[in-house]
């Protein structure tokens, strides 16, 4: 696991920015698995203006996001299709029928979204690269504690931690949805590559666990230590309780050295 400490969370933005642009320099038609929540907003913004100024293009790119509650419509503005629209799909040159989330809409079967939206990632050709937010619970996607670690795509219940949490982005708590449809964690390890951004204090705990902790069903996210190609970008509020935090940027500086001695052998 690469672990990358910033000073702040501009500096985990623009660095997850650069390397979703570096990814598609190299594969302009890459399969991306994308994140909601408040922690890849500022990234989302700075790649709508790096493709406005035209240093990055999604016009060949498919994606897939990560999880949506089970019930709302795309066009519900808490829904998170609708988010994703917001924030970035509307803002880049995107052909948006080549954006996916795993919707169920009212009155749809939640247990029949799954199996098609893993058939679809596979016919796809599979996420070269998976974008991962965490939950201070330690989940990622809407895999929370005790999910099992080789699940795929389905219904979750979410906790009432969960729950409380996003209430904040529901105007009205009677429509907030109990479940939701959520990629599962042998979905996300199958990604090529996984980019975790965490950002903020109250993510500390589960930051230190994903790196550090036991691999355990309790926090999720430990799951991504069987995974061969994991980057964590956090700045320094979130890597505030990593015990080993010396030597990771060791490591980033050891990196670094051989990066420079031997760029483009
Ligand atoms: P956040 O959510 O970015 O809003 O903190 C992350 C998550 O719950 O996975």
């Amino acid at each position: 696991m690469d672990v990358v400490v910033f000073e702040n969370s501009a500096a985990v933005a623009a660095e997850g920015a650069k390397r979703i642009r570096a990814l598609l320099g190299e594969k302009p038609d890459a399969v991306l698995g994308l994140a909601t929540g408040r922690t890849p907003l500022s990234m989302y913004r700075q790649l709508a203006a790096d493709c406005e100024q035209g240093r990055v293009s999604f016009a060949e790119v498919t994606t897939f996001n990560l999880d949506e509650y089970v019930g709302l419509s795309a066009g519900d503005r808490q829904s998170y299709h609708h988010y994703m629209n917001r924030e970035l799909f509307d803002h880049i040159d995107i052909d948006q029928s080549n954006t996916n989330l795993p919707m169920c809409e009212p009155g749809g079967n939640p247990l029949s979204v799954g199996p098609r939206y893993e058939a679809a990632i596979r016919a796809a050709g599979g996420i070269d690269l998976q974008v991962l937010g965490i939950g201070q619970n330690g989940h990622i996607g809407f895999n929370e504690p005790t999910s099992s670690l080789n699940s795929r795509t389905r219904v979750k219940t979410l906790t009432r931690e969960t729950l409380e949490r996003n209430g904040q982005y529901f105007d009205d708590a009677d429509g907030q949805p109990l479940v939701a449809v959520t990629m599962g964690i042998a979905t996300i390890l199958d990604a090529t590559a996984v980019l975790l951004l965490a950002t903020g204090q109250d993510k500390a705990a589960a930051i230190q666990q994903l790196i550090e902790g036991p691999v355990s069903a309790m926090w999720p996210a430990t799951a991504l230590q069987l995974h061969e190609r994991v980057t964590v970008l956090v700045d320094d509020a979130a890597a505030s309780q990593l015990e080993k935090r010396d030597y990771y940027d060791w490591v980033g500086q050891q990196r670094q050295r051989l990066q420079t001695q031997f760029d483009g052998e």
